[in-house]
């Protein structure tokens, strides 16, 4: 299965996360870049689409998109690559490194509402959605400190134990 990770990234920890499954699975990587890249403008509905990838997606079986959930959404990036590219995606996984911790994953700004909007968007294509929440890196007495998730990046130090035991579940069901 030829895979291609595409990710966006805008502290880093999404991009740690696709450089290590680009790594994992010995496949290509790109970052989408939007137009005018300013979170908060994205957040708040202005977004003008990302510039022209670079890689061609009738290359690939599988789109391994890769980025972090804002105020309960599917980033609007992701979202217009999805929009833009339905047709040519076969098949598409979606990975993110978000704050929201399992336990609260159902709640109004958890991973789940946005993994059923990826599956309502690609219907069939989307073959997989996982997480990898901030707080599985953090000390027991600060997994539910916000200020602790916000300031928390994925990198080869904390990148340990349950997080990574997940990592090696999901790269093993890619490689297929
Ligand atoms: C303004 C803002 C809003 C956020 N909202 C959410 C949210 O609703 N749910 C969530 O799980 N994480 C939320 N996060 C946390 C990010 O998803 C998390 O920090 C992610 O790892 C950042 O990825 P990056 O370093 O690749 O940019 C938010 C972060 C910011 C800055």
């Amino acid at each position: 299965m030829k895979n291609l990770v595409l990710y966006y990234s805008q502290t880093g920890s999404n991009r740690y996360l696709a450089e290590r499954l680009a790594a994992a699975l010995h496949c290509d990587i790109e970052a989408i870049r939007p137009v005018w890249d300013v979170p908060f403008l994205m957040m708040a509905g202005l977004h003008l689409g990302n510039k022209k990838l670079r890689s061609r997606l009738a290359d690939y079986d599988c789109v391994i998109l890769c980025g972090p959930i804002w105020v309960g959404q599917f980033i609007a990036p992701l979202r217009s690559f999805v929009n833009k590219h339905r047709d040519e995606i076969r098949q598409l996984a979606f990975v993110t490194s978000c704050g929201s911790s399992d336990e609260k994953k159902d709640e109004k700004f958890g991973y789940g509402p946005v993994f059923r909007q990826v599956g309502r968007l690609l219907g069939d294509k989307c073959i997989r959605c996982e997480a990898f929440p901030i707080p599985l890196v953090l000390p027991a007495d600060k997994k539910t400190d916000s200020e602790s998730v916000m300031k928390t990046r994925l990198n080869d130090g904390n990148f340990k134990g349950e997080i990574a035991e997940r990592f090696e579940g999901l790269v093993k069901a890619l490689k297929g």
